[in-house]
């Protein structure tokens, strides 16, 4: 799909891949309508965008807002791209994470993007060319201490992105899925990137995974893993998972240093 013109919409637009995410879009010649719970934040966020895009302050995990969202959708004369950017971290052993989290959690990263994809499919449909991008992580394939529930939550995203590209494979709705790296923003706290850097895990730019966004959709791929070696590290999981299985356990003793410092300076 070529960007020029079209209409997209993007949840999560305030974070730190959303804003770069965005001003890519907009030198492309898109339409956006930008989706956070910040208005502030969002309408700064327009004054750096050339072009006529609209903001839409919308908490994603209620009806409501899910609701005033399709509405902001059709009022623009429908959207040809969902982006299902918006997420939420935290890096915990799982025995000590609430239930509050959880859910929050799985909610805001998977069930939300499940129920706003499905109240805008129909609008997609409309158009002659549509798709939705799903936005996930390496930790949507690769399970890892210290991140269950968020795991629990790409991992989900994945399979039904998976499913949903061939359930709607006869129709124009192209469906994509992206898993980036670890990238630099603030999702990661101190802890995490402490953690990645004491085992080594190299960090992308916002600019780098809006780049692989924008060159997937205008690609015949249907899904993108970011960065190596977790590419590779992804299809060993796949076909051996003993093998990443031994080298995450081995790393245990160095994620619980970094997720008690996390408890103790919260
Ligand atoms: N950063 C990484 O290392 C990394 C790696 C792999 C994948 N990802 C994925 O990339 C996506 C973007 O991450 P990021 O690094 O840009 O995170 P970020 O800077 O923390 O931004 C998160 C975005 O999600 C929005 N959001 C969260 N909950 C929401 C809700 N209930 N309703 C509406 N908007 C909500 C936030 O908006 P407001 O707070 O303004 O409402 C913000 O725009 C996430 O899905 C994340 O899982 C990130």
């Amino acid at each position: 799909m070529k960007l020029q013109n079209k209409t997209v919409l993007l949840t999560g637009a305030s974070g730190g891949i959303g804003r770069t995410v965005a001003k890519t879009l907009a030198r492309q010649g898109a339409h956006l309508l930008l989706v956070g719970r910040r208005t502030d934040s969002l309408n700064t966020l327009l004054e750096e965008l050339p072009g006529q895009h609209r903001a839409i302050t919308a908490d994603i995990s209620s009806d409501e807002g899910r609701q005033l969202i399709a509405t902001h959708c059709q009022e623009s004369g429908g959207i040809n791209l969902l982006i299902n950017l918006a997420g939420t971290l935290d890096f915990s052993f799982f025995e000590y994470q609430s239930d509050a989290t959880i859910e929050q959690i799985i909610t805001t990263n998977l069930l939300s993007p499940m129920l706003l994809t499905r109240r805008l499919i129909p609008l997609l449909k409309t158009r002659e060319e549509a798709a939705i991008i799903n936005v996930g992580s390496t930790f949507g394939s690769i399970g890892h201490p210290g991140f269950a529930s968020y795991c629990a939550s790409k991992f989900g995203l994945r399979g039904f992105s998976e499913a949903l590209c061939r359930e709607l494979a006869d129709t124009p709705i192209k469906v994509f899925y992206l898993a980036p790296r670890a990238t630099d923003t603030s999702l990661n706290s101190t802890a995490v990137n402490d953690l990645n850097q004491a085992l080594g895990n190299k960090t992308d730019s916002p600019q780098r995974v809006a780049d692989a966004l924008v060159e997937l959709v205008t690609s015949n791929r249907q899904q993108h893993y970011m960065g190596w070696p977790e590419k590779l590290f992804v299809r060993i999981n796949a076909l051996f998972p003993g093998i990443v299985h031994s080298a995450l356990v081995k790393k245990i003793p160095v994620i619980r240093k970094y997720t008690e410092h996390q408890l103790e300076t919260k």
